[in-house]
Order: structure tokens, then sequence, then C-alpha cells
């Protein structure tokens, strides 16, 4: 799926269909055509509330002009269209206040709107939209340049480009991607992108002193892999970012089984890897002026004889030692060991890591919200704010200095479960934060709520979403590009 800007008024482009929305539900304005007839259908223009007019070759769609529900609205008109024959629709544009934010997310909208998953299945949806041409007329005659509104659709275009490439590598199956598999994909992404890539076999995680997350792959007879990506601007550098994301190809929940119900859809536990891959890849299409480095850490946590057990006491790269609780907390043994290596080889100015760490961030904040922690309350905000501008929904959970002590253990540094089962998502996220050194550039994502779904929801479909990489993608924007540019509010 394509969006173009054409240099033509509405009435002048020649498409198969035109997508119209219905701002704020006025339905007098001259791109809508049809007004009598949608009142007899009753068709009220409601948010995301879609009509498709066969006869006149409209589709309708309520929204307002902010830009989160522009978003989910095209993502709902391109998909009322989805297995017909139309392969050409065309708009018109609608701004808010800022010229470009609107663009941008149309063509997000659509490109993400119009994903799905079909790999597996030997009959495939036929027909879809190929090519979508907005017009240089504006709904309130508001003005645009034709250049920024091709630049935003480029980024905009990149950005959903890759996130649905995300979203194909976590709704691939486990059977298919494992460790080495996921490596060797990264390997080719690397090469495409010409990223610098360093892959870590399990006997160099043995050289690097990584027993927590050796131990986590051990029982699984797909050996465990640490992938480490390059991004270097050709200019100034203006920030060393290391991204570290949770790859865990399949989590059975080790020893600690987990029961049926909670096992399926557990290939959705390499988000965070996924996710991460996709950041250093946006940083190189969108020529950020910042170093990014993309550490996953991967491995499938299975049940076998040489299981690492409850009981077991482990070493950190740090030197630190864990006490293992239960197998099923493994994705923080993971981490932590990828934490410490992202710090001594990286160096970073900045620490992210993204994880669908725990269950319990989607009971304290639902399935669509990720979690943001860490201990700078700046850099917190920072993330909410690209949240927001990006349309990832965010919140922070906090730390208060009562929690540190449900993680502490008996008999060795750190436990890998806390002592209460409230507060869980924050106490995953302490126990993160004993292997960060430099705690006020370290931010801690969980996504374990929005990086999958089973459900259709706003612009997502069935599965895999690609959480994490346009909230990431617009704090190094804001923070990095925006500002220099004199941007006001940098969307
Ligand atoms: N991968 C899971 C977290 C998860 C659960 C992600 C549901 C997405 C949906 C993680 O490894 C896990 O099992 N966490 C446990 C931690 C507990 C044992 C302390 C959890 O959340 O129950
Ligand atoms: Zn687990
Ligand atoms: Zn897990």
């Amino acid at each position: 799926m394509r969006v173009e800007i054409a240099d033509k008024r509405l009435e002048e482009i020649s498409a198969d269909i035109e997508i119209v929305f219905i701002i704020d539900k006025n339905f007098d304005h001259p791109w809508v055509k049809d007004k009598e007839e949608l009142e007899l259908l009753g068709f009220k223009g409601e948010q995301d509330e879609v009509l498709f007019l066969p006869s006149s070759r409209r589709v309708y769609v309520g929204t307002s002009l902010d830009s989160q529900d522009i978003r989910i609205a095209t993502a709902k008109a391109i998909r009322a269209l989805r297995g017909k024959k139309f392969k050409t629709a065309k708009a018109g544009v609608y701004i808010q206040n800022c010229p470009i934010t609107n663009i941008k997310a149309f063509a997000e909208g659509a490109i993400l709107g119009s994903y799905s998953f079909e790999r597996y299945k030997s009959k495939k949806t036929e027909g879809g939209l190929e090519t979508i041409y907005l017009a240089n007329e504006e709904y309130s005659n508001k003005s645009f340049t034709l250049e920024n509104a091709q630049k935003s659709i480029k980024e905009a275009t990149i950005l959903a480009e890759i996130t649905n490439s995300v979203r194909d590598i976590v709704n691939t199956p486990p059977n298919e991607i494992y460790p080495e598999t996921f490596a060797q994909m990264a390997k080719e992404v690397a090469l495409e992108e010409n990223l610098e890539i360093k892959i870590l076999d399990e006997n160099d995680l043995k050289q690097e002193g990584m027993e927590a997350f050796l131990a986590v792959g051990r029982a699984s007879s797909n050996p465990p892999r640490l992938v480490h990506l390059t991004y270097k601007p050709k200019g100034e550098v203006k920030a060393k970012i290391a991204i570290v994301g949770k790859g865990l190809t399949y989590d059975s929940g080790g020893l600690n089984l987990k029961p049926s119900e909670h096992m399926v859809t557990m290939k959705l536990d390499k988000s965070g890897a996924s996710s991460a891959l996709g950041i250093v890849r946006a940083a190189k299409k969108l020529e950020l002026p910042v170093e990014v480095h993309a550490i996953l850490g991967l491995a499938e946590n299975m049940v076998g004889g040489n299981a690492y057990k409850p009981d077991d006491i482990l070493r950190a790269k740090n030197g630190k030692t864990i006490e293992v609780r239960n197998t099923d907390a493994e994705g923080r043994l993971v981490l932590a060991d990828c934490l410490c290596y992202a710090q001594e080889k990286v160096n970073p100015d900045y620490l992210i890591d993204i994880a669908t760490l725990t269950g319990a961030s989607m009971i304290a904040l639902g399935r669509y919200t990720m979690g943001v922690m860490g201990f700078n309350d700046e850099l917190k905000e920072k993330f909410l704010k690209a949240g927001e501008a990006s349309g990832e929904l965010a919140a922070t959970l906090p730390f208060n200095r009562f929690l540190p002590k449900l993680i502490e253990s008996k008999v060795a540094d750190v436990s890998n479960l806390a002592s209460s089962r409230y507060g869980g998502a924050i106490t995953a996220a302490l126990f993160l934060g004993e292997f960060v050194e430099n705690r006020d550039r370290w931010i801690h994502l969980d996504i374990a709520g929005p990086a999958y779904s089973e459900e259709e929801w706003g612009y997502n479909p069935v599965g895999a979403t690609g959480a994490g990489v346009r909230i990431v993608v617009k704090w190094i924007q804001k923070e990095f590009v925006f500002k220099h540019h004199g941007e006001k509010n940098g969307s």
C-alpha cells in the first residue's frame, strides 16, 4: 500500500474510490456529496463509524481532526475496502494545527491498518488498495506545501512499514523463529540496511560471564543468541542510545510451567527484541543523528532435564548473584545480562529496554497501555509526551522507597521473584534497576499489554502490533531532531 500526494484538486484525481471524513459530525461540507443518503441510512458520523456506498464509490468515516482519531479512522476506512477490487483511492487533506501531523497520521493509519498476517493461510485475501492519492486541497482551505507533505508521507511510510515488519516477526510461529533463525534474520536486515552486526553464540555468552541469560535458554534444543546491531549516522553524533530488547522466542514458563491458557500466544515474548530491531532500522532509514545500538537477548524458555530451577543461584555479568524463585520470571534474567553488556560495550548516553516483562503491567494498566518506568522523572515525562505524539499509549508506574525490599533475597544479592504479588510490574523493573549503573539515563518499557492483541484494536489487526517502535523513534526525534530545527511541538 502506498500513499502519494497528487498535485491536483480532489475532483481532478481519478481513482476507483474516494475516502471522505465526516469531521465532528458536520455533513455540510462540499466533499460530503451523499448527505441525503447518509441520513437515510442512519449514518451519524460518530468516531470510527464507517459507511461504504458502493454506488457512489465513496467510503465515509466519522472522526475529529485529532491525529490519533485520524489514524484510527483511516485504518477503519481502509479495512472496509478489504477484499474488494478497488486498486486506487483518493482523499482530501485534513489539517488541525500543524500542517504535517495529520498527513503523517493518515499515511500511518492507512499502512498500519492495511496489514494482516496471512503467510500461513493457503487462501489469501485477494485484491486490496494499492495506492491512495491525497489531493492538494485541505478541508478548511488551510495551506501546506507539497514538499512538506511528501516528506511527511515518506517518513510515515518508513515508520509504518517497519512497524509492519516487526509485526511479521512477532507473528511468525516459534517453530520457525527461534534464537538462531532470529539472529540470521537480523543479519539479513543488517546487510540490507548496512548496519554493523555482532552475533554472540552460547560459547561467547559463557566467555562474557552471562550466566543468568544462559540459564534461561539451557533446556531448549535451540541455543540462545545475543545480537548487537549498530547504526552510526554519517554526520555529527548527538547521542549514543542503547536499546535492549527481550527476545524470548518462546516462554513456556520453564519448570514453573505456564498453565495451558497462558502458554498459548507466548510467541509474543520476542516483541521487545523485534521492536528494538525495528528501531535501529528506522534510525537508519530516517537518518537520525544519533548512534543506535540494538541489543537483542534471544532465548527459548523450556523444560528439560538440564533446565534451570527454582533455588538455583546465578551470577550475572556484573557479578551480582540472583536467587531463582520462579523460572517464569525469565525475562529479567536475560535482560540483566544484556543491560550489563550494553553498558560495558557501548557506554550509552541513554539506556532503554523494551520487554513483554510482566502480566502485572496489564493488571495495572489494561491491555492497551505500556508501562514506563525508571528513576529519572523528566525522562519518563518525555516518553509520555512521545507516546502521545506517536499514538502509542503509555503511562508511568512509580517507584517508591518501600518496594525495593520486596526483591531482597536471603541467600543471594537479589531475588527474581518479589515477595508480594502486588506491584509486579514495578518490582520487575526494580530488579532490572539492580543492573543499571547510571540510573538517571535508563528507561524501562513494559509492553506486555500492547504488544499483542487477540482482537482487532484501533489500527492494529489481530496479533502483533509492533508496540514500542513509534514511541521510541518519536522520543529520539523530539530530543535530537526537531529541537534543533526549531519545530515547536515536534510532531
Ligand atoms: N512473558 C511473561 C509476561 C507476559 C504475560 C507477557 C502475559 C505478555 C502476556 C513473563 O515472562 C512472565 O511469565 N512473567 C510472570 C512473572 C511472575 C512469575 C513473577 C507473570 O507476569 O506472571
Ligand atoms: Zn515468563
Ligand atoms: Zn517472558
